[in-house]
């Protein structure tokens, strides 16, 4: 099947009240783990490369790659750019056969975010290549920011319609308390927030920093209105973790393949988990 839109993905799973994951991918296996999982769990699916993940492989490379493991499956796969801040990247991206970007501006103060968001939609709206957006500052956890201050980081309801209205994305990455990589603590969501974002701009909502947020705890993000889960820190802890484990076992080892091949079995098992947990097997 050719790559399909996220929107569509976005609208069935914001209808049956599931979520799609969303997997980063950096190389061949775990472009592979993810498309196998996919398929054992009949289940749609959003591949999404990061800058840095396209810096890795570069842009020819992996758009081939996830596009290769579509055309050959026959679940629906959607490729998406994850957190793409420069806008000539952007286009890059839509060029190279991308059915979603997310433009990332919420490092800039509202109004620049809106305006570098409307110049997107511009480019990408009339192709049909749908476009995520961040209001809030969804950060990293290696941030250090104490408790207090990270409310004001938080997605404002009514700011979140104005940018909904002002810009057309269709999708709004929201920051409700996750944080991107290793949780020092568990992370506590402000489920209230959440759901009067969603009774504010109701088109489907998109959790960051999913990796360490218990099940139970995606799952009522999920009843409130994310429809889309990323999960990247996960997919590293048990890829590199499975890779260690096979040279401890065989320190003598050279041959690339029996150190991948493991890694790439784990993450199949890692990512059908989280389809799981998001309620999305069965829904290709
Ligand atoms: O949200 C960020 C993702 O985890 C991507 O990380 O930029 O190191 O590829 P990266
Ligand atoms: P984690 O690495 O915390 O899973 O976050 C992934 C993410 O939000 C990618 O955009
Ligand atoms: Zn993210």
């Amino acid at each position: 099947m050719a790559l399909v839109s996220v929107d569509e993905l976005l609208a069935k799973a914001d209808r049956e009240k599931y979520a799609v994951g969303a997997f980063n991918a950096n190389n061949m296996e775990i472009v592979q783990a993810i498309i196998e999982a996919a398929e054992k769990e009949q289940a749609p699916v959003i591949m999404q490369a990061s800058q840095g993940a396209i810096n890795y492989a570069g842009l020819a490379f992996i758009s081939a790659m996830v596009k290769l493991a579509a055309e050959s499956s026959r679940v629906p796969v959607a490729l998406h750019l994850d957190h793409g801040t420069d806008f000539a990247q952007v286009v890059r991206c839509i060029r190279n056969g991308f059915t979603s970007v997310m433009y990332d501006g919420s490092k800039l103060p509202l109004e620049e975010n809106i305006a570098m968001t409307k110049k997107v939609m511009e480019i990408a709206n009339p192709i049909e290549v749908s476009v995520e957006a961040e209001l809030g500052k969804i950060g990293g956890t290696e941030d250090d920011i104490h408790v207090s201050e990270k409310e004001a980081l938080f997605t404002n309801p009514e700011e979140a319609l104005y940018f909904v209205e002002q810009t057309g994305i269709r999708s709004l990455a929201v920051a409700i308390g996750t944080a991107h990589g290793r949780y020092k603590g568990e992370p506590r969501l402000d489920f209230e927030r959440l759901e009067s974002i969603k009774k504010m701009v109701q088109i489907p909502l998109v959790l960051h920093g999913s990796s360490g947020v218990p099940d139970e705890t995606v799952q009522q993000a999920i009843r409130l209105g994310i429809c889309k889960v990323n999960i990247d820190t996960n997919i590293r802890e048990v890829f590199v973790g499975a890779m260690k484990e096979a040279m401890e076992k065989s320190p003598g080892e050279i041959d690339p393949r029996k150190i991948l091949g493991p890694a790439r079995k784990a993450t199949v098992d890692l990512i059908r988990q989280k389809i799981q947990v998001f309620g999305s097997s069965g829904r290709a």
